[in-house]
């Protein structure tokens, strides 16, 4: 299990003990490269920086709370996934982690290609120039509107989630006058071990067609009749923030048997599989990331076994990680605002953001670090829960951790790892103005999305 994704057991000051720490860091100051971008570091003044900017400097240009993109890392980790899969294999990048038009031009020029789950990210994608036979279409209920838009575009391939889809599909496509790539998401009845919310190949959630009682194999018998449709493959995902590689390896098995039983009813090798993405990230030290030529080498092998074994040619392999690559790559810069010391029990440590910047500590328990970033100290740790400014008990940051006692209003903090899932999740909760997306690069920073503003909240408002 991830700690990170799902936390055992309560999380009262007085059974901290017992629970994830037991003990303060032997370094406030430290910054653990594993969950920190790649350029950040501590300067000799005490002060944090990324890609050669520190973060005072950056607040006063940006603005608190903000999210800080280290570029360099970014296409350094779309590129390790791509390596480590080499030109046999394709890596779409999960747009839903977090997408913007240079995220989009950073994967087009490091040779990735990209999922997307919405008309929006799909529109996203084609404004800055990704080829649209390097985007996958997904989702559990396409609208008409957007099928048509990624038939029409061109889409790469459209990954099929209900039999309803199927014909679905396969009618637009018919009636646009074209044959539409697609593949077939099954749910391998793996139980990933993940939070509830973010596992998705046990039998009993919404997504996919269950290869359990044959419906996946019906699936493809249907979509393989229908003139729309050029099936390509079998897609599979199995769950997000995960560790361990054995529920990737039971899904990949149970992809091929699919295969080979395919070749036997229909004499057709389908040439694709896609096993998702769902490879977990360092949110604290405690976790242990596996490295993608490690996960690229798994997956390869237990393919060309299983397919070796059917007498299958192996088929190109595809993955699509979101997190893995985007994740570790951005921090949260906050202003501390209010602190409040509660005898016996904890400090409650107050920023201008919170549950509208990063929703993943109320939704699934996600535990996170935190660190002192506008200067270095010497005083004791203080046991901390860092909370934003929303009108709601459980609007928490970071539930346990420990910042120097000498904090005071006006430090800055910084919480790591908010590259996935954060300002993509971000909501207007208590009309909050949502923060801005800061790519830093070799000493320059540039706005890759504005912050929201008061304008921007009531043009919507036309009432
Ligand atoms: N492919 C498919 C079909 C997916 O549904 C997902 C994520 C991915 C790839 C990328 O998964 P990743 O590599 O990023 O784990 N909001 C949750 C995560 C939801 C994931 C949804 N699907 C969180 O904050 O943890």
């Amino acid at each position: 299990m991830s700690r990170s994704a799902h936390p055992a057991g309560p999380r009262h000051a007085d059974v901290l003990t017992e629970g994830h720490y037991t003990a303060p860091p032997a370094d406030l100051n430290a910054l653990d490269p594993k969950v920190w971008a790649h350029t950040v570091s501590r300067n000799e003044d005490g002060v944090v920086s990324v890609g050669g900017i520190d973060v005072a400097t950056l607040a006063e240009e940006f603005g608190t709370p903000a999210y800080f993109m280290d570029e360099a890392d970014f296409r350094a980790r779309a590129r390790s996934w791509r390596t480590a899969f080499g030109h046999d294999a394709d890596v779409f990048y999960a747009g839903k982690a977090f997408l913007s038009r240079a995220v989009v031009r950073w994967l087009h020029e490091e040779g990735l290609n990209l999922d997307v789950c919405s008309g929006g990210e799909l529109a996203t994608a084609l404004s800055a120039g990704m080829p649209a036979d390097r985007i996958a279409f997904h989702g559990n209920n396409k609208s008409t509107e957007e099928i048509t838009k990624a038939v029409e575009s061109g889409v790469g391939r459209i990954v099929l989630d209900s039999f309803q889809e199927i014909v679905r599909v396969a009618h637009i496509a018919q009636s646009l006058g074209k044959r539409q790539r697609v593949q077939i998401r099954v749910t391998v009845g793996v139980e990933a071990h993940t939070h509830e919310f973010i596992a998705t190949a046990h039998e009993d959630q919404k997504f996919g067609i269950a290869l359990a009682d044959g419906q996946a194999a019906e699936a493809v018998r249907r979509a393989l009749a229908l003139d729309g449709l050029e099936v390509v493959g079998i897609h599979s995902h199995i769950g997000s923030q995960i560790f361990d590689m054995a529920g990737f390896e039971v899904a990949a098995r149970r992809v091929v048997a699919l295969l080979a039983a395919v070749r036997d009813e229909h004499g057709v090798e389908l040439p694709e599989i896609d096993l998702g993405g769902g490879l977990g990230i360092a949110y604290t030290s405690e976790d242990d990331p596996r490295e993608p030529h490690e996960i690229a080498k798994a997956l390869n092998e237990i393919v060309t076994r299983e397919c070796e074994a059917a007498k299958l040619r192996t088929p190109r392999i595809s993955v699509e990680p979101g997190r893995a690559i985007v994740g570790p790559t951005a921090f949260t810069l906050y202003e501390v605002g209010t602190i409040k010391p509660l005898d016996g029990l904890r400090t409650y440590v107050s920023v201008d953001g919170g549950m509208s910047d990063n929703i993943r500590t109320a939704l699934y328990d996600a535990e996170y670090s935190v660190a002192l970033v506008s200067r270095a100290s010497d005083a004791e740790p203080m046991l901390v829960r860092v909370v934003g400014k929303h009108c709601e008990s459980g609007d928490i940051v970071v539930r346990d951790a420990f910042l120097p006692a000498d904090l005071a209003p006006g430090d800055l903090i910084a919480v790591p790892a908010t590259g996935a899932y954060c300002r993509s999740m971000a909501s207007n909760y208590n009309h909050a103005l949502r923060p801005p997306v800061v790519a830093v690069n070799d000493g320059e920073a540039r706005v890759i999305v504005r912050r929201e503003t008061e304008e921007d909240l009531l043009r919507l408002d036309i009432g």
